[in-house]
């Protein structure tokens, strides 16, 4: 049984003159996704993600198709258990401490007493702000806010984990820190369901892409399926001389191409510097 089954739905939000001037959001998109894996839906603002997500969580109803969860359709009440959600822009009460805030969401989902106490110590570590547990929401930055979201859509241990925008307006270190939360969630066995449009991070956490546009989903499949050039092929050498490139050439004759050092990204250059930064830091 898959962990997501979303067969030809359709999604139309009214216009200010009811069927005039309707947004057809969603059209005829369909999609699975099986039980453990991270499943990343991309796609430019407007195009249907938010929606889609909507409807896997059972906040908004299709007009046409199906969603299902574990098997049952996504508006019923035993799901809710099942499903941790991440809003796309989630709103916190600011006066609150990061622990008070995961204490609030827990007793919302029924937990209480000593699991729900260990259970929010667990969640602050998972998400890395044990030092900041006691401190209030009003002072955490994009990064902290969206990491207290991602422990509270964890609050009831759900096996699908459905993020919209995880990392939207984080830095690089921070979205780092989740793409790595994501992980280590996936190696336990969660089904992540995420939506991003940056496209890098996305092909980092994801085995599965779907690129959705104007509310259709014009590709889907792993990232390898979806981004191997078969009629290309790259060979990467350490410490090649001169010579042998030339030899190289010659063997390959009309099938080279070109020959370039391998290029970091911009990112890996980012991180390599601050990292160390950070340790000449720790040093002194
Ligand atoms: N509640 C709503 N009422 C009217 N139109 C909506 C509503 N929610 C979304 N839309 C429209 O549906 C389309 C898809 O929106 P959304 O799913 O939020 O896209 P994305 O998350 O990919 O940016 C957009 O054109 C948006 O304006
Ligand atoms: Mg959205």
């Amino acid at each position: 049984m898959n962990a997501v089954e979303i067969t030809n739905v359709h999604k139309s939000f009214p216009g200010p003159w009811g069927k005039v001037g309707a947004v057809y959001a969603v059209k005829g998109v369909s999609l699975s996704i099986p039980q453990g894996a991270v499943y990343g839906l991309i796609g430019p603002n407007g195009s249907g993600k938010s929606t889609i997500m909507k409807m896997l969580v059972g906040l908004l109803s299709p007009h046409e198709g199906s969603c299902n969860v574990f098997g049952r359709p996504a508006t019923a009440a035993a799901n809710r258990r099942e499903i941790g959600f991440l809003p796309e822009n989630p709103y916190f009460y600011k006066f609150l401490t990061g622990e008070e805030t995961l204490r609030f969401y827990g007793r919302l989902c029924g937990l209480g007493g000593k699991s729900l106490r260990s259970r929010v110590r667990e969640l602050l570590e998972l998400v890395g702000l044990q030092d900041a547990a006691r401190r209030r929401l009003a002072g955490y930055s994009k990064g902290m806010l969206q990491r207290i979201g991602l422990a509270q859509a964890l609050v009831q241990s759900p096996r699908l984990l459905v993020l919209d925008e995880p990392t939207a307006g984080v830095d690089p270190i921070g979205s780092r820190v989740i793409r790595d939360i994501i992980l280590d969630l996936k190696s336990r066995g969660l089904t992540v369901f995420l939506c991003s449009h940056l496209l890098e991070q996305v092909q980092e956490v994801c085995d599965r892409v779907g690129i959705l546009y104007q509310g259709c989903l014009i590709a889907e499949g792993s990232i390898d399926e979806l981004t191997d050039d078969p009629d290309r092929t790259q060979i990467i050498l350490s410490g090649a001389s001169a010579e042998l490139l030339d030899r190289l050439r010659s063997l390959a004759g009309d099938s080279w191409i070109s020959s370039s050092p391998l290029h970091r990204s911009l990112e890996q250059v980012f991180l390599r510097g601050i990292r160390a930064k950070m340790e000449q830091f720790s040093k002194t």
